[in-house]
């Protein structure tokens, strides 16, 4: 299989750029018809950013399993689809080529047919990385199932009010999931996530682990017997057969809840047809990937890098795609690079915060592992500072490998701004150009667009998008007005990320990160508001304030600021506040510093002035800005002097 889409020169991208803004429905429809429909569409697309209403290729038909799995299995069946490295290098590895991954999604299906699960129905995924997280994925498509993953960092307070949100009837998990040296209880968590629960009618669970879980009668149900019952139903004569569900192209796909500025994560929907197309378009012309190449993205399936790099795009593209159970450091720091050498891996697409990790293991991550199999490296999650763009380039391209510098976000389902492997070029710390179909600007606090450079020569604004791309989210689930509000409301008739950007002359676009009350801790989203909630929780907590500061490593930290009243033991205290935040929402958003201050500086009107405090929490004494609108302004004094 070529890519028909695969942009192959500058000139090409400069054509293809065109073409995209001046004749979007023509350039859409051309990639959409290298995929396999059951019936094409009547209208390529029809939107308006107002309510918001985004339709793709309405009235195609189609099932995105055929297009990942059934389409290739003529050429390529016996060609890996998956391979899985296990968190323990001594374990088996797991080669799931195309015909077995086949044969599985269609046993899956069966399986949740089986159960009572119909097309519409909201399955809750809670696994570790093995490759039944994929086949369940699949499985839940191939039937129209609406999968909602949820990442294994996060608590059983957060699962539970996913699955409310969600109002899902059925979870599939796992006994517990290795990561390095810890098993995480997952079926356990699910169970303290259950407690009042009220729509769930069916638990799944695949043993990985044999962690004792407890298994209640009538709910919960072992996937290797249900899996076993579905092997018979589904083959015939040697040959195996699950008819796929017909989905309208815009029927949704998946919900992946993501945190936003305010209160609690938003479920963010994707439509089947769009996402696909997408998924597959961004892969093979952002990593310029060519047949046989083995692609290793090392981001969880509990992400949208998981979802779009791991399984879909990759599939839909007849990709071979690496699967890591594990973490960068285990065994040891050279973990991902022992892989690389394993399995000769092609393309190693990353986050900054494992390469900043990584590089403060001197040369140890790399020295013993051959890496010349490595042709293309990327990276995604977060800006990536120069430094760390260099030592990857060095040490671990060998100077030799493009490094494409991925900008997108769970909203957008694939990579927006990127350069493309090779063919356009790379600028360190720069997420350089818009790909062909994606219209971004940048805008000043009225929305009015930014033309006049500043003293660098470059534009700076918030960075928004005037015009729909397949994979935009289409709603939040069960709640369309939140959609609106949250990224179409801030300026009429754009979609706005949330992010802050600067464009050079030559139409470069670097993030510079969000301008919202979102931080960006490790590469995952959290927001100061869900954190500053679950910190109020813990009795004694008078009120909170949380914000970001710079962290080597994670990129930002999280820092809190804290009324707490009556005696005592700040350590203590702290480690309760930790293990608070850890209940509430999950590990990934505990607080690096919590500072106990005696107030918060607002103004007359009771705002928190969020401005000062990230400016103390950065380590700026001086120029603090404008305080005279405080109440009371002595408090800033307190708050420096209390720094920690
Ligand atoms: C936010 C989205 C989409 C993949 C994982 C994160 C930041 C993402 C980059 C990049 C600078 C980036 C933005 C964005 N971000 N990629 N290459 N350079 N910043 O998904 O959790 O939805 O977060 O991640 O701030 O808004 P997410």
């Amino acid at each position: 299989m070529s890519y028909p889409f695969q942009i192959k020169s500058q000139e090409e991208y400069n054509e293809r750029y065109k073409e995209s803004v001046e004749h979007p429905e023509k350039f859409w429809a051309a990639i959409a018809d290298n995929f396999l429909w059951r019936k094409k569409w009547d209208k390529v697309l029809d939107w308006n950013f107002t309510e918001p209403k985004i339709e793709w290729f309405k009235g195609a038909k189609l099932n995105i399993t055929e297009n990942c799995i059934d389409r290739h299995l003529a050429t390529k069946g016996e060609d890996a689809a998956i391979i899985w490295e296990p968190n323990n290098p001594e374990e088996r590895t797991r080669i799931v080529t195309y015909n077995r991954l086949h044969k599985r999604v269609c046993q899956v299906a069966q399986m949740l047919k089986n159960n009572g699960v119909k097309k519409g129905d909201r399955v809750c995924i809670y696994m570790g990385m093995v490759p039944e997280l994929a086949y369940a994925v699949l499985g839940c498509a191939r039937i129209g199932a609406i999968h909602s993953v949820i990442f294994g960092g996060f608590s059983a307070q957060s699962i539970a009010d996913r699955l409310d949100d969600a109002q899902a009837e059925y979870i599939i998990t796992c006994d517990g999931a290795y990561r390095g040296e810890k098993v995480i209880p997952l079926k356990n968590v699910i169970d303290d996530a259950l407690i009042g629960n009220k729509t769930v009618k069916k638990v799944i669970v695949y043993t990985r682990t044999r962690t004792p879980v407890s298994m209640i009668k009538g709910r919960d149900i072992w996937w290797e017997d249900e899996m076993e019952h579905a092997e018979h139903q589904v083959e015939k004569d040697g040959k195996v057969t699950f008819e796929a569900e017909e989905m309208d192209a815009e029927d949704p796909l998946f919900i992946l809840y993501t945190s936003g500025s305010t209160g609690k994560p938003k479920g963010v929907v994707h439509a089947c047809a769009g996402y696909m197309i997408y998924t597959a378009y961004s892969f093979v012309n952002v990593f310029q990937y060519q047949p046989k190449q083995i692609f290793f993205c090392t981001a969880d399936i509990g992400w949208i890098t998981g979802h779009s790099y791991i399984v879909y795009g990759p599939l839909a593209a007849g990709a071979t795609s690496l699967m890591f159970e594990g973490i960068p450091t285990y065994p040891s720091c050279s973990r991902f690079f022992d892989i690389v050498d394993k399995y000769k891996v092609n393309i190693l697409y990353t986050a900054p915060t494992a390469i900043r990790s990584l590089m403060g293991f001197g040369d140890a991550p790399y020295k013993n592992n051959d890496l010349s199999s490595l042709q293309i490296l990327g990276t995604v999650g977060e800006p990536i500072n120069e430094e760390a763009w260099h030592w990857y380039d060095e040490h671990i391209g060998k100077k030799k490998c493009p490094i494409v510098d991925t900008w997108w976000q769970t909203e957008t389902g694939g990579v927006l701004i990127s350069n493309l492997a090779g063919i356009t070029p790379a600028k360190p710390s720069w997420a350089t150009l818009p790909l062909p179909g994606i219209q971004p600007l940048l805008v000043n606090e009225n929305g009015k667009e930014v033309t006049e450079p500043d003293e660098d020569g470059l534009l700076k604004g918030n960075l928004c998008i005037k015009f729909p791309w397949p994979s935009i989210l289409r709603t939040t689930y069960g709640d369309h007005e939140r959609c609106r509000k949250n990224y179409f409301a801030t300026y009429p008739n754009l979609y706005f990320t949330g992010d802050g950007a600067l464009k050079d002359k030559d139409g470069n676009y670097r993030i510079t990160g969000r301008v919202d009350d979102v931080l960006n801790v490790s590469g995952h989203r959290i927001g100061t508001a869900e954190v500053e909630n679950a910190i109020n929780m813990h009795s004694g907590v008078v009120e909170s304030a949380v914000v970001g500061y710079p962290h080597d490593i994670k990129g930002q930290g999280i820092y809190a600021y804290v009324i707490y009243t009556g005696h005592h033991d700040a350590e203590l205290t702290r480690r309760d506040i930790t293990m608070t935040v850890s209940r509430i929402i999950g590990p990934i958003a505990k607080p690096d510093k919590i500072q106990f201050v005696s107030g918060l500086p607002k103004t007359r009107s009771g705002k928190i002035m969020r401005r000062i405090l990230r400016k103390i929490a950065e380590g700026e004494t001086q120029n603090l800005g404008d305080t005279t609108t405080l109440l009371d302004p002595g408090v800033v004094e307190e708050i420096k002097n209390g720094k920690v």
